[in-house]
């Protein structure tokens, strides 16, 4: 049952914590350096790696363009995402030393499937991401990595976005370590990162009143822009999707430097902007696009672990410290955000209009 909350999605989002512990249950050392996460892909075949294309969609394919930023700076490899509908081998690459992570929750959407089965066609190694044993992802490729999230039932993936991400963050790791990439100090920087995750979520969890609130003042708006830079991208478009999935009102996501060449246009005294100002993805930079918009008169919401920024934005979404993974905790409050939203609207949040929670055709 829904364990006494109104909906499913509002469930899901407190159990991120337990979920986030389950996640990274023995996968982590003591000492934070080290990381067993089961891989049976042989080592020399990982080492020889010289491309990752991850394929995924929707808030899948979000945890894959963060799981890009974290590998293509710590595991020495070029990583492409692609959205998987789009996904074709191209001849061009060596498929001996290309790797294809497709990432699925439920492991049977037919757009990453198919994709998969392309990749398997032209010779490249495979490795599922996923949170479902037994589901056909983890027959079709050559090896799985699961996400431990539990089962999640409301079609607006919340808790799975977050395991998603601290499970890449333990595999960006362990291929760094593999290939001799990371260096120590970076190591443990994301391990301790990835174990302080639960309970920063927790602290975010604990301000439900103040995001609720918030989002009761911003529900009558026309349309919403959620801007950010590095990680704080994939967050952007992940915390704009969820907004339009389950609230029906236009949401979109940019490049914190890609507004002023062109959605800025857009922007007016009710539009408002929910600006990723997380550490380690360039905050003073954003905050030159928080200008930009504020001028227009766009209210602004800023997500920061930084008290400086306040004196910049209409609202803050205070959140804790957290470093490499501060994006992820900065999307949970985002999800509150969105929830309590289409809760003022009295929308069909479990179960949205036209929406499935597992998308089997193609
Ligand atoms: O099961 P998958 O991760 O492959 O699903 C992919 C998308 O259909 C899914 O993430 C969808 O975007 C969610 N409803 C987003 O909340």
């Amino acid at each position: 049952g829904k364990g006494g909350y109104d909906h499913y999605m509002l469930k899901e989002i407190h159990e991120q914590p337990p979920a986030l512990r389950q996640a990274i249950s023995g996968r982590i050392n003591e000492l934070a350096t080290s990381v067993d996460l089961d891989v049976d892909l042989p080592e020399a075949y990982l080492q020889s790696v010289e491309e990752i294309q991850i394929i995924a969609c929707g808030t899948s394919y979000h945890a894959g363009l963060y799981a890009a930023e974290l590998l293509e700076e710590h595991a020495d490899v070029r990583v492409s995402v692609e959205i998987a509908s789009e996904y074709t081998f191209n001849g061009g690459r060596d498929p001996w030393r290309t790797l294809v992570l497709a990432i699925t929750q439920s492991g049977e959407t037919a757009d990453t499937l198919s994709a998969l089965r392309e990749a398997k066609r032209s010779g490249a190694r495979t490795l599922a991401l996923t949170n479902t044993l037994g589901s056909t992802v983890t027959r079709e490729a050559d090896d799985t990595v699961f996400i431990r999230a539990g089962p999640e039932i409301g079609v607006a993936a919340t808790k799975t976005f977050v395991s998603q991400v601290a499970t890449v963050t333990l595999l960006t790791v362990y291929l760094g370590q593999v290939r001799d990439s990371i260096s120590t100090e970076n190591a443990s920087e994301l391990l301790s990162s990835v174990r302080d995750l639960p309970g920063a979520v927790q602290q975010v969890l604990d301000q439900e009143q103040a995001i609720k609130e918030t989002a009761q003042a911003y529900a009558d708006s026309d349309s919403f822009f959620y801007i950010g830079r590095d990680a704080g991208h994939p967050v952007a478009l992940e915390s704009a999707l969820k907004l339009k999935e389950i609230s029906y009102d236009h949401a979109e996501g940019f490049p914190a430097g890609e507004l002023k060449h062109g959605p800025l246009a857009l922007v007016t005294p009710n539009t408002p902007v929910i600006a990723l100002l997380t550490e380690q993805t360039r905050p003073e930079k954003t905050l030159n696009n928080v200008k930009e918009v504020k001028s227009r008169g766009a209210p602004v919401i800023g997500v920061s672990s930084d008290p400086a920024t306040t004196s910049h934005v209409d609202t803050t979404f205070d959140i804790p410290q957290c470093g490499p993974m501060e994006p992820v905790v900065a999307n949970v409050a985002l999800q509150l955000f969105a929830y309590y939203i289409a809760n003022e609207k009295d929308r069909s949040i479990d179960k949205p209009r036209n929406l499935a929670k597992s998308v089997t055709v193609e």
